[in-house]
């Protein structure tokens, strides 16, 4: 079975897998060990007072273990995703329900037996940031899609639910409710496909299943189906009731603020026997890699519509959103401009996009920056794109309530100018 189990053998047989066995509390504990090592995988045996339960976090974090998950390389995964939203498959059936060992319902059912984190000291209370929400929209069909969840007591959630989204779309035509099951403790793949916003009544999980196999069961107390193999599983219903979320950190890793966002209470949790709690560090390299990969698929087919795109990568240091580097091959005077207009398209929130040539490693921050200092004039080379819809994650942003932020916008064309001699560009290699 393709399962988190799975993933983390292999990590451990790469030599990438930290094994903690000293008494951590996931209050706070488990926070400070993973963003101190920001790019190790951890697995926490010994919870303070959570003695059946583990933890991991921090799986994630280098593109170079998505690889390992989807048994690929870093360089192919952009293909890998490409090929798998062009031709989902419906996952298969799962003969057994490993997620539904263990089934609290009725009087034992408490999310307060849970080893939810604490992250920050400033942060409102426990959250779950590694849950995927599976939902059914009622036109649409099944959606996959990432919410942090604030604790609130025994039985219920806030739930940060961005609007104009899946989960907020099928929510807002369920007026008695929507029936929702939050899966933790997944697999890169289904990560990987839950983050993606596909197009409307495209099913994440046959994405999902596009990437490496996934089976599904039913839940035992909602009309959905969830991954067998997922190490905890909370259902319920995604209430009309709202209630206080927040503050909590963001992607850009400063602080998000308070809103009145849908409750969830709880029906039922089902988890494995010695469950593995996934933690996820908000602001973290896995939540930088969960958000901006499924984001250079959708710029490499915009720029592939009016140049010979090479590559796409969405930065770090651009909080893995808001910048990014595409790879070209001019063949004419336009190809960089065109290619800043299309990654635009493909990318509503992107900010600044930099364009360089196949000689660039766009990986390389260093070498991006090379690109930029030895080709490019701002005078000839940028363009600028003064208030367009942009990202409500940009603090700078101009906030509209209710509705897109405004940024300006940036392209640089940072390839070598057009009709130059490229022998005076090329760098030499001793
Ligand atoms: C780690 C992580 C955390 C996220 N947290 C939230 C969240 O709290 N609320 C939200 O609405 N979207 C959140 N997102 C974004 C959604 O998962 C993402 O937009 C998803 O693709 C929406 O898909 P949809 O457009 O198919 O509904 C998060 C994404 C990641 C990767």
């Amino acid at each position: 079975m393709n399962d988190l189990r799975v993933f983390l053998e292999q990590l451990e047989e790469a030599g990438q897998l930290r094994r903690i066995d000293a008494s951590l509390s996931p209050r706070f504990g488990v926070a400070r060990m993973l963003a101190a090592a920001p790019e190790r995988p951890m697995l926490f045996t010994t919870l303070v007072g959570y003695p059946e339960w583990r933890m991991v976090g921090n799986v994630v974090s280098q593109r170079d273990f998505f690889a390992i998950g989807l048994g690929t390389f870093k360089e192919k995964l952009l293909a890998h995703l490409i090929e798998a939203l062009a031709n989902p498959r419906p996952p298969g059936k799962a003969g057994s329900a490993p997620c539904q060992e263990v089934v609290l319902t009725g009087d034992s059912l408490t999310a307060l037996a849970l080893p939810i984190p604490r992250y920050h000291p400033q942060d409102a209370g426990a959250y779950i940031t590694a849950g995927v929400a599976v939902i059914r929209d009622p036109e649409l069909g099944r959606n996959l899609a990432f919410h942090r969840m604030l604790r609130l007591d025994e039985r219920r959630f806030a739930v940060r639910v961005v609007e104009g989204r899946g989960t907020y779309n099928a929510w807002q035509r369920s007026p008695r409710g929507l029936p929702m099951a939050v899966c933790i403790g997944l697999p890169p793949h289904i990560l990987l496909a839950a983050a993606i916003s596909a197009p409307p009544g495209v099913d994440e999980m046959a994405i999902a299943n596009a990437l490496a196999p996934v089976e599904t069961v039913p839940c035992v107390s909602q009309p959905l189906e969830v991954p067998a193999a997922a190490e905890l599983v909370l259902e319920g219903v995604l209430t009309h009731d709202l209630a206080e979320e927040g503050p909590f950190p963001d992607l850009t890793g400063t602080m998000d603020g308070v809103r009145r966002q849908p409750v969830f209470e709880l029906t039922a949790i089902t988890h494995r026997h010695n469950p593995i709690f996934q933690a996820l560090l908000p602001g973290g390299l896995e939540h930088k890699n969960l958000m901006g990969m499924p984001r250079e698929p959708t710029i490499y087919t915009e720029v592939s519509r009016v140049a010979d795109c090479r590559g796409v990568y969405i930065t770090p240091g651009g909080c893995s959103w808001l910048h990014a580097v595409v790879q070209i091959e001019p063949h004419g005077p336009d190809d960089a401009r065109q290619a800043i207009d299309a990654a635009f398209r493909g990318h509503s929130s992107l900010k600044h996009v930099v364009i360089v040539d196949t000689d660039v490693d766009i990986f390389d921050a260093s070498d991006v920056e090379w690109a930029i200092a030895t080709r490019f004039q701002a005078g000839r080379d940028l363009y600028i794109f003064p208030d367009r819809p942009g990202s409500s994650l940009d603090p700078s942003a101009r906030q509209v309530e209710g509705a897109k932020s405004h940024s300006d916008k940036m392209g640089l064309d940072a390839t070598i100018p057009w009709g130059a001699d490229p022998a005076a560009f090329r760098r030499l290699h001793y």
